[in-house]
């Protein structure tokens, strides 16, 4: 933004803003102040999964302001209890605990290992992985770019390869109490791991004594195909950090543990003011229900038709396309700039972000249909053109092999 009076932003410098402002969203839509409708492909970085303006949600919202906004979790709250019921039975774990943000949910997991670990802190972490912006969780994320300027960093944490079982193995030593990551790694630009990697590692943590913690902060609420990315594996971990997702854009964040977890934790290890709020919990009873086994029919088979449709472009500008459900990377060569690519589909009313190393990051929403996805496809493709990316020749050729 502008640093002339008249421009002047009164917010710290920490995000490198568009000027376009959105004032309104509607299923996949969101609106310009001026009326102009975008496809949302972002979802606020995986947020509105089901969407904007879902009437149920905002009734379970309206509802719940009426009655109650705020209380202590010093009280019983039955909301907050049938939640946490439901996130057990999907996850397959025993208790759970509610903040307010992805950091936070990492924070506690982080916190809740080491009660467990009795003395034992260190936490084996993966390179390229991304857990949150706070001191533990941003520790845990090993990328040197995030932590400049911000040292000493807390201790405790050892980092090794993404997706390289023996880098952990080597790692682990008599203080290692846990294996922390993501089953995909979002911010890292959508670096799906082998297929066994997570059932290695939850053998290795069997092995070893450790906790396994995943992260499904951006991989959870049904993006990848799976409530959990992690069952795709069919493993459980001892720690699931959720949030972005969770309340479909009201402030939530869970950590949901085995009981042998929750015992280290008694009255007082933790909590929080706003943790767990009313209204975030009832909205988010709501999208635990609506996330459905033919919702994640849908994203499983939206995400593959996406892409199909972008492999079948045959467009040399792609290095890989990485995708599992509606989480879709789109690497492009090294000469293309995908920050530039990404403001000219804003232009062109479509939204996406970027992740890693110039990858173009596709978040639909899960409600997501086969028209939304050739719209992105026209769009993408004629974006192409007029940035001179591909020729009209090439396109063609593309269509005639
Ligand atoms: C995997 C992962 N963990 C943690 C976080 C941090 O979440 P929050 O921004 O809600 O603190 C993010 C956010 O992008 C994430 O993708």
């Amino acid at each position: 933004m502008s640093t002339n009076n008249e421009n002047k932003s009164y917010q710290v410098n920490t995000y490198k803003r568009n000027e376009v402002e959105f004032v309104k969203g509607e299923g996949v839509y969101l609106f310009d102040k001026s009326g102009n409708k975008y496809l949302d492909f972002l979802c606020g970085i995986a947020v509105t999964g089901l969407g904007h303006k879902n009437k149920k949600l905002i009734n379970a919202a309206v509802t719940q302001i009426d009655n109650l906004w705020h209380v202590s979790n010093l009280f019983t709250s039955t909301p907050q209890e049938n939640l946490a019921k439901k996130l057990c039975e999907k996850s397959g774990l025993d208790k759970v605990f509610f903040c307010n943000t992805g950091t936070e949910a990492n924070e506690a997991a982080i916190k809740f290992a080491r009660k467990f670990g009795k003395g034992k802190s260190n936490i084996i972490t993966t390179n390229g992985g991304f857990h949150g912006r706070t001191y533990g969780s941003l520790s845990a994320s090993a990328q040197e770019k995030l932590w400049e300027g911000f040292y000493p960093l807390t201790p405790g944490f050892v980092n090794v390869d993404y997706n390289n079982i023996d880098a952990i193995k080597n790692a682990i030593d008599e203080n290692t109490i846990a294996v922390m990551l993501e089953p995909i790694q979002g911010e890292n630009g959508i670096v799906i791991p082998s297929e066994n990697y997570l059932q290695e590692v939850r053998k290795v943590c069997d092995e070893n004594n450790l906790l396994m913690i995943m992260d499904e902060i951006q991989t959870g609420n049904g993006r990848t195909g799976k409530y959990f990315a992690y069952q795709h594996s069919s493993i459980i971990p001892d720690i699931v950090t959720m949030a972005k997702g969770i309340a479909n854009g009201l402030p939530l964040g869970a950590v949901i543990c085995s009981d042998k977890v929750a015992e280290a934790i008694t009255p007082g290890s933790h909590g929080s003011t706003f943790g767990g709020n009313p209204v975030s919990i009832s909205v988010a009873n709501k999208v635990v229900e609506l996330i459905t086994p033919e919702l994640l029919d849908n994203v499983n088979t939206v995400g593959k038709l996406f892409v199909e449709k972008i492999k079948s472009e045959n467009l040399s500008i792609i290095k890989e396309v990485r995708a599992k459900g509606l989480m879709i990377g789109i690497e492009f060569i090294e000469s293309i700039d995908v920050k530039n690519l990404a403001s000219k589909l804003l232009e062109n009313k479509v939204v996406v972000g970027t992740a890693g190393n110039n990858v173009l990051r596709i978040l639909p929403p899960l409600i997501v249909e086969e028209l939304h996805i050739s719209q992105f496809i026209n769009t993408f493709k004629s974006v192409l053109l007029i940035e001179n990316l591909i020729t009209k020749q090439s396109e063609e050729l593309c269509h005639q092999n």
